[in-house]
């Protein structure tokens, strides 16, 4: 597909990206912009390089695909300086080579921050109220009548949420379960979330000055202490090598017997072999998992747990942030394209 045919520079989108602003952005500001419509979910290095071509000015690509030496020297080759993932993670970009081929690289923060946490939040209450058992139950025709021991979960009041990298997300995600359900905090980063405690410090008076049980908060000196004291854990940190597994076989198993564990950051940094053994041996431990090891594919035995609920890698998918996405991976190439900044540089 493509859009303004006369345009100066030729911009790639590897893949068609909800609404029209940003195509409108681009084809404004004299790029012409071709859009991928291949069949194919996931394109290979030799597809994309294909799709670069002899002459090419910027690529907004997705976390699906490749983005190393390859095709950044590929798109060097082709004279092209700018790269936009859509998406916050880069975990898919070499930014060494980018760097090395002169390609400007950026990702798409802030407008995914609310809509992940959410998805954070509806795993958790799922996972905690056993929703898609239920349901499966429900249509299954099995329900029979009301019981006093029907799908029992928890209850997440009073109980204490752990946050491993409460970073935007992370913190967003605690916020809702703080405020949403009065979970006490308990996070590990490398830095201190200060205006999260300082919520949660303002929220605890509030609730103490109407007569109500006050939330805490702790920052914890190892990660060990998240895992050992909260019921609900939810992960949050960017996938490099030093999260890369980092919920392992010996981390699960200092967690509570019934904790709930999300995952909305990335698949790696869960031992996923180690959580369906887990999962197996430890029936009333569940999870909620947006991300896998080996996208798409889930490790063998997971999709048979009961104590797992697995979702498609959907956490930025709702319309205004995707659209959000796609628009500042737009203004990333462009800005390069043009020489105004960069609105999104994760070397910054
Ligand atoms: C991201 O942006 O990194 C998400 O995983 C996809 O929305």
């Amino acid at each position: 597909e493509v859009w303004n045919p006369n345009g100066k520079y030729r911009v790639i989108s590897t893949k068609p990206m909800p609404g029209t602003r940003w195509i409108r952005l681009l084809t404004d500001q004299d790029c012409r912009v071709e859009i991928c419509t291949q069949k194919k979910t996931i394109l290979s290095v030799e597809d994309i390089l294909a799709l670069i071509g002899d002459k090419c000015d910027g690529v907004i690509g997705q976390l699906t695909e490749d983005w190393g030496e390859v095709l950044f020297s590929g798109l060097s080759r082709a004279g092209g300086r700018a790269f936009s993932n859509m998406a916050v993670g880069y975990n898919n970009v070499d930014v060494n080579a980018a760097n090395k081929y002169g390609v400007a690289v950026g990702n798409t923060p802030g407008v995914l921050t609310e809509t992940t946490a959410e998805l954070a939040a509806s795993l958790s209450l799922s996972a905690s109220r056993r929703i898609v058992e239920a349901d499966e139950f429900m249509r299954a025709g099995l329900y029979d009548g009301w019981l006093p021991h029907l799908f029992v979960g928890n209850l997440l009041k009073g109980q204490t949420v752990g946050v491993i990298g409460a970073g935007r997300i992370g913190s967003a995600y605690a916020r809702m379960m703080i405020e949403g359900f009065k979970m006490n905090l308990i996070y590990y980063d490398l830095y201190q979330a200060t205006r999260l405690e300082k919520f949660v410090t303002a929220y605890g008076e509030f609730l103490k000055s109407s007569g109500e049980q006050p939330v805490t908060w702790k920052r914890a000196a190892t990660m060990e202490e998240v895992l050992r004291e909260a019921d609900l854990i939810s992960l949050h940190p960017v996938l490099d090598k030093t999260t890369y597994h980092l919920i392992n076989k010996e981390r699960l198993s200092i967690m509570k017997k019934e904790a709930i564990l999300v995952n909305c950051s990335r698949g790696p940094v869960v031992d996923e072999v180690a959580l369906v053994e887990h999962l197996k041996e430890n029936p009333m431990f569940r999870v909620g998992l947006d991300v896998f090891e080996d996208e798409p594919y889930m490790k063998p035995g997971l999709a048979d747990m009961k104590n797992a609920i697995v979702v498609p890698h959907i956490a930025s998918a709702s319309k205004w942030t995707r659209e959000g996405m796609a628009t500042l991976a737009a203004l990333n190439v462009l800005g390069k394209i043009k020489g105004y900044p960069v609105w999104s540089d994760p070397n910054r």
